[in-house]
């Protein structure tokens, strides 16, 4: 790859779902791939309803993880999107290569705005037009891979098919993306509903890992993880999902395939036990080294500082080219 970008949206505290799907490889193998940037992409924190102390506290404790779970600014970019204007400029036009009947497609806004709207809230313009916004996340840089869980897949695909459409009927801008998905581990699952994706904003939190939960509440929850009254361990995503998710956790964190590890076991009890023991030990340094870090807000200020100014200095020539090619009149 020639350059790596990828984003997390501070609308909740980040999860093992997060932390297995994207932040623990960006840490361990993207950022020493190619020029990288990662972006706590706060303006899609917007697109449901919010509250600003909330999103601005989020926002910080993000980017503090990115760093606790080994990012190095020395090495990569790590920034705020609303810090760098070219975000905004370049959604706007990416908006007038977009359809409206693309954007309803998009799996997510189905979900959300069906959630919004049982939870009588209305549903945001910004909710409809937020994968064009993160079309414009990737394609300011020119990022030739982003590394995201399986989640984000559809989206990279929709930035993908704007870009193509934009090069072909305005002149090449934009470099044309691929989304990297973990080997495994691509779709955590909730640990009470297996059948949900875990994620940051769900409300009941039984089923939810988060990276700065203590330790005993990281072993608890993996212990109660519901899982199926069949006998022994088999790794069967579809007729299993329950044994399946915790192989796939446990599979990530040893570096073994789930298939190995459920041959391995001859009751599910002994695999929530160590998978439980696992996971503890791998969030015990990001949860340590975060409280290291967030003792010193200076710090972390510094690095969204040089990070945005990076930023920035990158995406600056191809907005303007994209301003450009589009038809606008440069200023004078
Ligand atoms: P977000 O903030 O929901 O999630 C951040 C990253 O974590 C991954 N992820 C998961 N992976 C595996 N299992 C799970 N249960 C799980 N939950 C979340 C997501 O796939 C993602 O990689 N729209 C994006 C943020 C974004 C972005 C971008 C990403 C905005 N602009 C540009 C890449 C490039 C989002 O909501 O991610």
């Amino acid at each position: 790859p020639s350059r790596i970008f990828s984003g997390i949206k501070p609308t909740g505290h980040l999860t093992l779902g997060n932390y297995l799907g994207a932040l623990r490889r960006w840490a361990r193998e993207d950022q020493y791939a190619a020029e990288s940037l990662f972006c706590v992409v706060d303006l899609h924190a917007l697109t449901v309803e919010h509250d600003p102390a909330r999103v601005r506290r989020l926002s910080r404790q993000a980017a503090g993880l990115l760093l606790a779970a080994g990012l190095d600014p020395e090495v990569c970019t790590v920034f705020v999107q609303s810090h760098v204007d070219e975000h905004a400029r370049l959604s706007y036009l990416l908006e007038c290569v977009a359809s409206d009947g693309e954007m309803r497609r998009m799996i997510q806004y189905k979900e959300k705005s069906a959630r919004a709207q049982r939870g009588g809230q209305g549903v945001r313009l910004s909710l409809l037009t937020y994968p064009v916004l993160m079309a414009a996340d990737i394609l300011a840089y020119r990022a030739t891979e982003v590394p995201v869980g399986e989640d984000q897949a559809q989206h990279v695909e929709l930035t993908r098919d704007l870009a193509v459409r934009f090069n072909q009927r305005y002149g090449h801008v934009f470099a044309v993306p691929k989304a990297t998905l973990p080997a495994v581990a691509a779709r955590v699952m909730d640990l009470q509903d297996p059948a949900t994706k875990m994620g940051k904003s769900h409300d009941a939190t039984a089923g939810i890992v988060y990276l700065l939960d203590e330790p005993e509440a990281v072993a608890r929850k993996v212990r109660r993880a519901v899982t199926d009254s069949e006998p022994g361990v088999s790794y069967d995503r579809e007729a299993r999902p329950g044994v399946a998710n915790l192989l796939e956790i446990l599979a990530t964190c040893t570096g073994k395939e789930p298939e190995v590890l459920a041959a391995s076991y001859e009751g599910i009890g002994a695999l929530k036990a160590d998978t439980a023991e696992a996971v503890v030990e791998l969030l015990r340094p990001v949860r340590e080294r975060h409280a290291e870090i967030s003792a010193d807000p200076s710090y972390v200020d510094g690095v969204l500082r040089a990070g945005a100014a990076r930023a920035r200095e990158l995406a600056r020539p191809t907005v303007d080219a994209a301003y450009a090619a589009i038809g606008l009149l440069p200023p004078a």
